[in-house]
């Protein structure tokens, strides 16, 4: 029996301790056989023979079992060193994601006028009617709510139709001189190809002591901000109405795609409004309770210039999180460092 515990102790692999197994404990097993011959012996023999066969039983049971530990301990240490992982080799199959279009338009436009000076300013999605609509000078019954298809809730609570009730709150909480723009989500209820129920707009305000801001400087801080966003466009102004700046107008840049020959995108004139702008009405200044101050605003459409800037057809497919859309602005990322 102590060659079989031999065997087993220097058994080198699971598989072969295994097959030792069966030669000792197995169905044709050396103790097996052993023990089929207890029928054999004399009576007076038999318990001594049991005895010391259960003892050899138990000898070879043992040894088995703590190879097999042993073994076993020595199969996952060599399965855990093949395994390992290099966490610091490189994977070219990666693949990294790429910034939205209306997130990297959104976020250039704020990085301009951060190098302004202006202060970036939020306000609630969920609106009141004085702030969305009264305070601008768009009294109830005015014609001009209209233009706002508006979401409304039961408790008169309002989905904001633009990003301009920031300014409002902004002036009431803060003293002028301000310098302010407000970027983010509106919604309207309208949904076709260049309208969507929610989208993005950016809003911005500048007010100082009266007779301070004039629409020249409006003029120049727009002129500036078109070119450094769309490359070298003629830009101009058309006189036009927001009830909450007078003088107000709306502002083209030449064709993007024809230089102003005329094209099917900006339907054969040359241009292609941008955004909204005025000086700030006196009746806004009188809601916030701000005398004696001049000021000018702006709001524009964010997925309106990401559009022009990539070339994008249609303003749903903004919204349709279609991957191989957005896998095309990946070099965005790269540009950006
Ligand atoms: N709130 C306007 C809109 O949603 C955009 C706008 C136009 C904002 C003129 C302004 C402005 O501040 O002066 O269409």
């Amino acid at each position: 029996m102590e060659l079989w515990i031999k065997k087993i102790e220097s058994a080198s692999t699971l598989e072969e301790l295994e097959s030792l197994r069966v030669d000792t404990l197995g169905k044709k097993g050396v103790l097996t056989i052993e023990f089929a011959k207890m029928k054999d012996i004399l009576a007076v023999d038999k318990k001594s023979f049991a005895e010391n066969l259960n003892r050899q039983k138990d000898q070879i049971t043992k040894a088995l079992d703590s190879k097999k530990i042993e073994l076993e301990i020595i199969a996952l240490d060599k399965k855990l060193q093949f395994e390992k992982i290099d966490v610091t080799k490189f994977n070219n199959e990666l693949s990294c994601g790429a910034a939205h279009p209306v997130a990297e338009t959104m976020n250039r436009i704020i990085n301009y006028f951060l190098n302004l000076n202006f202060t970036v300013e939020e306000g609630p999605l969920v609106e009141d009617d004085f702030h969305n609509f009264q305070a601008l000078n768009l009294p109830e019954y005015h014609p001009a709510r209209d233009m706002a298809d508006t979401f409304y809730n039961k408790d008169y609570t309002l989905l904001r139709t633009h990003t301009s009730p920031v300014q409002i709150r902004t002036m009431l909480s803060q003293k002028a001189p301000i310098r302010m723009i407000a970027p983010g989500t509106v919604f309207r209820r309208d949904f076709d190809i260049t309208h969507t129920p929610m989208f993005h707009q950016i809003e911005a305000l500048v007010v100082d002591e009266a007779d301070k801001i004039s629409f020249a400087n409006l003029k120049h801080v727009l002129v500036e901000f078109l070119q450094h966003m769309f490359g070298e466009v003629e830009v101009r102004f058309r006189p036009s109405y927001f009830p909450f700046t007078e003088p107000s107008a709306e502002v083209d840049i030449s064709c993007v795609f024809c230089k102003g020959s005329g094209c099917r995108v900006c339907s054969q004139t040359g241009w292609l409004e941008v955004l909204g702008c005025g000086v700030v009405d006196q009746n806004v200044f009188d809601a916030v309770g701000y005398k004696d101050k001049s000021g000018y605003a702006f709001g524009l459409g964010i997925e309106r210039f990401a559009m022009l800037i990539h070339s994008i057809g249609d303003l749903r497919s903004l919204f349709e999180s279609d991957t191989r859309l957005l896998g095309q602005f990946k070099w965005l990322l790269q540009e950006d460092g």
